[in-house]
């Protein structure tokens, strides 16, 4: 028979006294185990005589609940302590200042993107955006570009292969009768005036910034580029609401009230009558600023981007009746008003992934353009 309250005092005593968790599943593993001491002695009431199972049973019974309960104990304890390390070793001092030491940037890009966002929002214009792959439908057709325009010669649009996408038959809503749909990359931001005018009831006021693609490459040219459009549809709109509303987005655009433009007559499928929008600038140390008057003592004129009266058939390919609503749209090149704005002049630079020049152009990822803060702080 053995001591079984001294071997008790030992085996708790070791417990207690253990230092990890890993020390204490190896007691465990010596006591509790298959090969344990406590589970042989459990296994010894088998040889017993009845009488001396009643009394043996209970004890070892007991001996084997305190060891069970102890380690449960100490176990805990341990989880405890080792958890109560962690949280002081994670500690965050959440008074130091969240810019001790920004790493990366935001690309100039994303930048006048977000400048681009807040002065129109303040206009009461809202963000819209869609496919990058779109169909010709929505590219070309919707927009009053016939088949033969130049805009749709494979030398400028990426189209898909036709086997390649069975997403190019489309029923057409109302009319019970399919159409074979091109898909492509969208070559401009115009497509999003289709989708906008075909899901929201107006009166509409939206600008679409993003990625569009053409087959061309130079130094002012990269096959994808971006764009933003700007849609308006309303009642009574005319060509003042586009004046003005392009007047106060260039001033609070390139934060300065001497910007002057000039409509020039042009001609896009989509706007009628259409107008391109040259604004004043003047040379100076090899770079465009703009403002002034295009016609004054060292300025000239350059053209920024096109605009019109939304062509009455765009309206009217979008389920609206055009002798109800009118509005205007405007299309602008994202990467060259970055460019007129911060001084590059490579814009193949834009797309290269080069961490200085990133350093050297790139916006603090913690600074948010606001019209009362500063657009381009
Ligand atoms: N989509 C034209 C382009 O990419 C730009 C454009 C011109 C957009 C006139 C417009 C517009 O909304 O009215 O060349």
């Amino acid at each position: 028979m053995s001591d079984y309250p001294a071997m008790q005092a030992r085996l708790l005593a070791d417990i207690d006294s253990a230092a990890d968790l890993d020390a204490l599943e190896a007691l465990r593993v010596a006591a509790l185990g298959k090969a344990g001491g406590v589970s042989a002695l459990l296994k010894t009431l088998g040889g017993m005589s009845p009488e001396e199972r009643q009394v043996e049973g209970p004890r070892i019974h007991a001996l084997r609940e305190a060891v069970t309960g102890a380690i449960a104990g100490r176990k805990a304890a341990l989880e405890a302590a080792a958890l109560e390390a962690k949280l002081a070793a994670e500690r965050l001092d959440m008074t130091l200042p969240a810019d001790a030491a920004p790493r990366g940037s935001v690309h100039p890009v994303s930048q006048v993107m977000d400048e681009l966002a807040e002065i129109f929002a303040d206009m009461g214009f809202a963000v819209a955006t869609g496919p990058e792959i779109e169909d010709d439908w929505h590219n070309f057709t919707a927009l009053n570009i016939p088949e033969t325009h130049p805009a749709r010669a494979m030398h400028d649009t990426f189209y898909f292969p036709s086997q390649m996408n069975d997403a190019d038959t489309r029923s057409i809503p109302g009319e019970g009768r399919t159409e074979r749909r091109a898909m492509l990359l969208r070559t401009h931001t115009s497509p999003v005036q289709i989708r906008t005018m075909m899901s929201e009831a107006p009166p509409i006021r939206i600008i679409a910034p993003g990625r569009v693609y053409r087959s061309d490459s130079d130094a002012t040219h990269t096959p994808m580029f971006h764009q933003i459009e700007g849609l308006v549809i309303d009642r009574g709109i005319h060509m003042g609401h586009l004046k003005w509303t392009l007047e106060t987005f260039l001033k609070a655009y390139f934060e300065r009230d001497d910007i002057v433009l000039r409509l020039r007559p042009s001609y896009f499928p989509f706007t009628e009558p259409s107008a391109e929008v040259d604004v004043g600038y003047a040379q100076e140390k090899g770079r465009r600023i703009v403002g002034g008057h295009g016609d004054d003592e060292g300025h000239a004129w350059m053209e920024l981007l096109g605009s019109g009266m939304v062509h009455p058939r765009v309206i009217a390919n979008c389920g609206l009746d055009p002798a109800e609503w009118q509005g205007f749209a405007f299309g602008v090149g994202v990467d060259r008003l970055a460019m007129l704005k911060y001084g590059m002049d490579d814009l193949r630079a834009f797309f290269d992934g080069d961490l200085r020049w990133l350093a050297h152009y790139g916006f603090g990822a913690l600074s948010q353009p606001t019209l009362s803060g500063g657009i381009s702080a």
